[in-house]
């Protein structure tokens, strides 16, 4: 037998030893599986977790976050795919029936209750920052929060908007959601480097108001709107420097502000 790969028998201290359940391909480079929930896994939506595989004997993790919301019985996760990566060049290749670690203790700042309320919730998300807002655009919490809530979603190609589908689709037709989303939800797809109706970069289109103009919202105002940014490092720290420079101020677990910012986590 292959002693690389561990089926996960029994779960290391600190993690849970979930099943795969399904696994999606989106793009060479992009994938996402579905895993059992154990009940005792207790997360707010927009957190994360570690996420992994044991190899040689030891858990192998990542940190990701949930793609799916606090209340779903199953969990899932979205992923890029690094062909030399230590675990997504494993990660990749799962399929179901087979164990992944889930780490005992999300956490994380995408989370409501970091934000004061207001009138429209922006979610800025680039690449795999999308995950947390999966998440958060099906918590009816942050609809009995906010007016608007605008999902902004920037990638370069537009095979990698992931969930698009799901968003325009089943989501707005959801027995629980649907009524919230049809109501409240702007899904903002962008994409900068092909054609397609939305094109640049949401830091670009945030300073021309353009991004607001396109969601059919108010522009930015510090007094009444809220912020949650996923995305690089740099796509982070721009849009971080722009919403200081207009008035935000960022929040955190121990002080609500009026933004909050998360790295989309590149795991290797
Ligand atoms: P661009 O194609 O102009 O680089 P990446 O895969 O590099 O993380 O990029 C994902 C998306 O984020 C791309 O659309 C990319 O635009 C955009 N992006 C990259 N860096 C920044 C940044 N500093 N500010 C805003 N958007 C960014």
């Amino acid at each position: 037998m292959d002693t690389a790969y561990d089926p996960i028998a029994a779960a290391p201290p600190g993690f849970f030893a979930e099943e795969v359940l399904s696994v999606h391909h989106w793009t060479g480079s992009l994938f996402s599986f579905t895993c059992t929930r154990d009940p005792a896994l207790r997360f707010t939506s927009g957190q994360f977790a570690m996420i992994g595989l044991v190899v040689n004997g030891k858990p192998l993790v990542r940190a990701y976050s949930m793609v799916s919301p606090a209340w779903e019985e199953t969990l899932e996760f979205l992923s890029i795919k690094v062909q030399d990566g230590p675990l997504t060049s494993r990660l990749q290749h799962i399929q179901v029936g087979e164990k992944v670690l889930i780490g005992r203790k999300p956490v994380g700042t995408l989370i409501p209750d970091n934000l004061l309320p207001g009138r429209n919730l922006w979610f800025l998300a680039t690449g795999t920052g999308i995950a947390p807002f999966m998440s958060l655009i099906r918590d009816p919490e942050v609809y009995e929060r906010y007016d608007r809530v605008i999902l902004a979603h920037t990638v370069r190609e537009v095979k990698e908007l992931a969930y698009r589908d799901y968003i325009i689709g089943a989501l707005r037709d959801d027995e629980l959601l649907g009524e919230f989303v049809r109501e409240k939800l702007v899904y903002l797809p962008a994409v900068t480097r092909e054609p397609f109706p939305v094109q640049g970069r949401i830091t670009a289109r945030l300073e021309t108001g353009a991004a607001e103009r396109e969601a059919g919202v108010e522009p930015l105002d510090p007094s009444k709107d809220r912020v949650m940014i996923c995305g690089s490092e740099a796509m982070n720290a721009d849009c971080k420097a722009l919403l200081e420079a207009r008035g935000f101020v960022e929040g955190n677990n121990s002080e609500p502000g009026t933004f909050v910012v998360e790295k989309a986590f590149v795991t290797k």
